[in-house]
């Protein structure tokens, strides 16, 4: 038996303008997102803003359903409809915020499982490390790659 180590590195940042300038346009992008949060059930606002290989960004947000599996993430409805416009373009960001009445949380934003799996999914296709920046009021995560969020991604079939 060997026993193995899983190191996972990441950036934390006290404020938005620490962030180099795309980084920075992209999670300004994602707390935009935030006014279109449709959450009339759980009241937690969550926008993301995709970039693309061409420069592009493309938002998203939460958008719930009494029926509630209808619903879906701010990631997933950014990815599935970057995915959807511009088909040939790797995503190489993608940045999150979230909060209550609009206003962003203390704490980062954290991406739930199945929005990790679809960036998995989304960072295969593009060949390329797609980066994560979950963003908090003072307090901002980037991480460099999906990998980091995602040990051991499924990617067998
Ligand atoms: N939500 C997201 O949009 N992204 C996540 O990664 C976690 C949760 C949304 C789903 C639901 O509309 C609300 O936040 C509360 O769970």
């Amino acid at each position: 038996m060997t026993e193995k180590n899983i190191d996972i590195r990441f950036k934390e940042y006290s404020s938005l303008d620490e962030l180099e300038a795309s980084d920075r346009e992209l999670a300004d992008a994602a707390i935009d997102a935030m006014k279109g949060s449709y959450a009339p059930y759980s009241h937690f606002n969550v926008g993301a803003a995709v970039r693309l290989s061409n420069g592009e960004i493309v938002q998203g947000a939460n958008q719930e359903n009494a029926a509630f599996p209808s619903g879906l993430c701010a990631e997933r409805t950014a990815m599935f409809a970057a995915g959807a416009r511009y088909p040939d373009k790797a995503m190489t960001s993608i940045a999150l915020a979230g909060g209550v009445m609009g206003r962003l949380a203390k704490s980062p934003a954290t991406p739930c499982g199945a929005c990790r799996q679809v960036m998995a999914q989304y960072q295969l296709k593009g060949g390329r490390p797609m980066s994560v920046i979950m963003i908090g009021d003072g307090k901002i995560w980037k991480f460099d790659s999906v990998d980091d969020i995602l040990p051991l991604i499924f990617d067998s079939i």
